[in-house]
């Protein structure tokens, strides 16, 4: 497995692959391994014969009071972790190479990403469209993985696609939690034991949701999206940000229940960690 470090060195083995008529899926991720991304290798492997995971915390996409300082970065780990997983490249570049000094050109997506995080997180999706699209044109993939984990991304990016021509392909991987319904996120490591005790209650309260559209046959937005966050504000020390139900394509909110074509979105404050999860109904 090579490591990569710059932009010019993953160019050209791209384009030495592509050249030698190999197909290529990208695995983009900020690093901090878990399985939630190695489900997004196995699914790159499954698409194409070679797979390029990027590890890179992305500074244009936090927000001036996030967690960029703080994220957790364990590249020996994770390049273990990748090794076991037989990929071919592990791209890492560093933030010089990708904003050099003078640095001036973002792409913004502003329909799928004006709604949910897009309100209290304005940059958010500006940094991570800029991002992935810049993987994209460094490495011109065949294949992008996403985890359904983050709806909202994985939306942006499919309409950046859209809009912007690019020659790829979008696929979007199921959530993987944890025994306890925790979705999986490098984020879970900033919780302490009794925070996580109490983190479950998202997925619980997502659950409840779909039995009451699945088993009860229940029709109104209002009445899921207030049950939801009934059980949420149970949770002794979670603030809702929101709870939306909103089309699975557009992100636009429902007016009615129509199972198979929404999905159910929150996000919560438990106390300094912010906490998204989401279900399809
Ligand atoms: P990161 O949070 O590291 O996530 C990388 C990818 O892993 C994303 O596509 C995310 O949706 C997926 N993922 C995270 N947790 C998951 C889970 N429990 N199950 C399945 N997939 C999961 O998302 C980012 O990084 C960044 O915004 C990035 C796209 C890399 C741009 O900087």
């Amino acid at each position: 497995m090579l490591i990569i470090h710059t932009v010019e060195e993953m160019q050209a083995w791209a384009r030495d692959m592509r050249v030698h008529g190999h197909s290529i899926s990208l695995v983009p991720t900020m690093g901090s391994l878990h399985a939630g991304h190695l489900s997004l290798i196995d699914q790159a492997q499954a698409k194409a014969d070679k797979v390029i995971l990027s590890i890179f915390v992305n500074p244009t996409q936090f927000g001036p009071n996030e967690d960029f300082e703080k994220y957790p970065r364990v590249l020996k780990a994770d390049i273990e972790k990748c090794q076991a997983k037989q990929l071919a490249v592990v791209f890492a570049p560093n933030a010089e190479a990708l904003y050099p000094d003078g640095y001036s050109t973002f792409v913004e997506e502003t329909a799928v990403s004006a709604g949910l995080c897009g309100l209290s997180r304005p940059q958010h999706f500006r940094g991570v469209a800029t991002i992935c699209l810049k993987l994209f044109n460094i490495i011109q993939p065949d294949y992008a993985i996403f985890g359904q984990k983050d709806a909202q991304q994985c939306a942006v990016i499919q309409k950046l696609v859209r809009d912007l021509h690019i020659d790829l392909e979008i696929v979007v991987a199921p959530i993987v939690r944890d025994s306890d319904g925790l979705a999986l996120s490098s984020r879970n490591a900033y919780l302490s034991p009794s925070q996580r005790e109490e983190a479950r209650t998202l997925y619980r309260s997502l659950k409840i949701a779909k039995a009451m559209v699945d088993e009860q046959n229940i029709r109104s937005v209002d009445r899921v999206v207030a049950e939801v966050t009934h059980h949420l504000t149970k949770a002794r020390r979670i603030r809702v940000i929101y709870v939306e139900l909103v089309d699975r394509k557009t992100l636009q909110p429902a007016k009615a229940i129509h199972p198979g074509q929404q999905v159910l979105l929150l996000a919560t404050w438990l106390e300094q960690v912010r906490l998204i999860d989401n279900i399809l109904i």
